[in-house]
């Protein structure tokens, strides 16, 4: 494993740890373990926060990593990529809009969004995975170039 490839497995293991999270909190929400519910979901809120922060750190400072694979699979990749970055995107939305129903305690809207929420972070940390793997394990040697140094040059 490269020193680049050591951040994206550190933020995708986040990814995966706050949708575990999410799981078990969903579960205790059925279960009325409502307290409980609180603690789960927020740490599950603070995982994907965690996720999002070394991921935007690394964009500007580290940089992106290229497709390492054929030109045939690219455009198949960036599609994925795209449909994962949608999901990521919506689910942080979603998720703040869930949060903020919970803390207003509109508890009946909060559920249903609730629901939708969780459900778009499980297939959102899956298609993490996925990409993780297609980009570092599967087909690694892509080029990693920092935002800085494509904006200003250098690197
Ligand atoms: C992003 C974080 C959260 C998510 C994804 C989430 C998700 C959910 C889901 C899916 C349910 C419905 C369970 C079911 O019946 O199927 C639920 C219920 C509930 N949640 Fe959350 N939750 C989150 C954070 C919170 C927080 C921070 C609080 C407390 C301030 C909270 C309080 C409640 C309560 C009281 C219910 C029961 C509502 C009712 O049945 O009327 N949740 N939540």
């Amino acid at each position: 494993m490269s020193k680049y490839d050591i951040l994206p497995t550190i933020s995708t293991s986040f990814i995966v740890l706050s949708a575990i999270l999410v799981a078990i909190g969903w579960n205790l929400a059925i279960k009325r373990k409502l307290e409980a519910h609180k603690k789960v979901m927020l740490a599950g809120a603070v995982s994907a926060l965690l996720f999002f922060l070394i991921y935007m750190s690394r964009t500007v400072f580290v940089g992106n990593t290229d497709w390492g694979g054929s030109d045939e699979m690219k455009p198949y990749y960036l599609t994925f990529l795209f449909f994962h970055i949608v999901l990521a995107t919506v689910g942080a939305v979603f998720g703040l809009t869930t949060l903020t129903l919970a803390f207003k305690e509109r508890f009946a809207k909060h559920r249903k969004w609730g629901r939708i929420t969780s459900v778009i972070w499980f297939f959102t940390a899956i298609t993490g995975v996925m990409v993780y793997v297609l980009l570092y394990l599967m087909y690694p040697g892509g080029h990693t170039k920092p935002v800085l140094d494509v904006l200003f040059g250098g690197g």
